[in-house]
């Protein structure tokens, strides 16, 4: 017997990133290839009509497993019912823009959307924050979202940790699966903090395979947290493939056991975390699944000065971007 539908929602469906992950998605690769799936897309009206045209083209596939396209640009019509909602429409930075004034344009468009999902989505939806400046967007989501377990939101922070992983493995000449338990602790910036010190290559401490501390502890990081700006630089538009990817890798975690002794980096609500990071953020911390869409905060890792110093310098970046936009969250 077939599983039952899973109704998947896609905002920002005509742009880059949605122009990779719708295929993904029905193609099976986030899911499985025995799920169903009705696609929900969101796009502004001044995009439906290329909207229109990636319809056309999701239908030219073929694809098995997609049962059902809704498109529309009213999210509480599109958010109906929906089970997973990747959140990747946003506004971008245009010239002269203030770090202020993008989180307040964005905000208004994840107050209104936090709200349609909590009117009409499915109670147990999972949210998947991709639009930046994410982990603060998701924060606006959230607390216009009461009625949805606040468990359930996540900004997207897999990009980075794909980016790390990728980064040791060719720095140290290994195949990318020798490398293990990475995370990337903070905001989605470039305060992040990609974590070398407790990551594995073939089970052992990354800095007794790769013995340039000076290269772990500057360009590694640096590296990764100037990954975006690189791709920008080199392609003229901000990496596409490689986000679309890590939101399948996102939610893949929720819905596969996490193997033991792993874990994966996602920017999740940070109330009664272990750690003294400030408890109304959406930060990013090493985090399990036993693959039901649930996941718990790993504990017990412990950091250095070295780490410490980074990591807090990334909270405070969260607490002030929190600050900036205090009055969308007066729920
Ligand atoms: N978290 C990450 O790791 C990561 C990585 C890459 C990009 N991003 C972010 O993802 C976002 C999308 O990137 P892109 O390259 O696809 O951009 P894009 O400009 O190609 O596409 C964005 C689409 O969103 C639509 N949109 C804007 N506001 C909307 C709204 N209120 N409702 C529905 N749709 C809306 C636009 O019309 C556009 O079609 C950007 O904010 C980008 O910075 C995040």
């Amino acid at each position: 017997m077939s599983k039952p539908l899973k109704r998947i929602a896609v905002t920002g469906g005509a742009g880059q990133i949605a122009y990779q992950l719708l295929f993904r998605i029905v193609a099976g690769d986030m899911l499985g290839k025995d799920q169903p799936i009705a696609l929900h897309i969101l796009e502004l009206p001044v995009a439906m009509k290329a909207l229109e045209g990636v319809v056309m083209e999701l239908e030219d596939c073929a694809f098995p497993l997609l049962k059902e396209i809704h498109i529309g640009s009213d999210p509480k019509q599109v958010f109906k019912d929906v089970d997973i909602a990747l959140l990747v429409g946003a506004k971008p930075r245009s010239a002269g823009m203030e770090r202020g004034d993008l989180l307040s344009e964005n905000g208004k468009i994840f107050t209104e959307q936090g709200k349609a999902l909590n009117a009409v989505a499915s109670k147990d939806v999972k949210i998947l924050v991709v639009g930046n400046p994410a982990n603060t967007n998701c924060l606006i989501l959230m607390k216009n979202a009461p009625g949805i377990p606040k468990k359930n939101f996540h900004a997207m922070m897999r990009l980075d940790q794909n980016r790390a992983v990728s980064q040791l493995a060719k720095k140290a000449n290994v195949d990318l699966n020798s490398v293990t338990s990475l995370v990337v602790w903070g905001n989605h910036s470039a305060t992040q903090v990609p974590d070398f010190i407790h990551a594995h290559i073939d089970g052992q401490s990354v800095t007794d395979v790769i013995k340039d501390k000076h290269w772990l502890e500057n360009e590694f990081i640096s590296n990764v947290q100037k990954r975006g700006a690189a791709i920008i630089a080199a392609r003229g538009s901000s990496s596409a493939a490689s986000a679309a990817n890590a939101a399948i890798d996102a939610i893949k975690s929720l819905y596969v056991a996490t193997p033991a002794g792993e874990w994966f980096s996602s920017g999740v609500y940070s109330a009664g975390n272990s750690y003294g990071i400030d408890e109304n953020l959406i930060f990013s911390f090493p985090c399990r699944s036993n693959g039901d869409g649930s996941f718990e905060i790993v504990k017990g890792v412990e950091w250095n000065d070295f780490l410490r110093d980074r990591i807090k310098s990334s909270e405070k970046e969260l607490v002030e971007e929190r600050e900036l936009v205090s009055d969308l969250m007066t729920v």
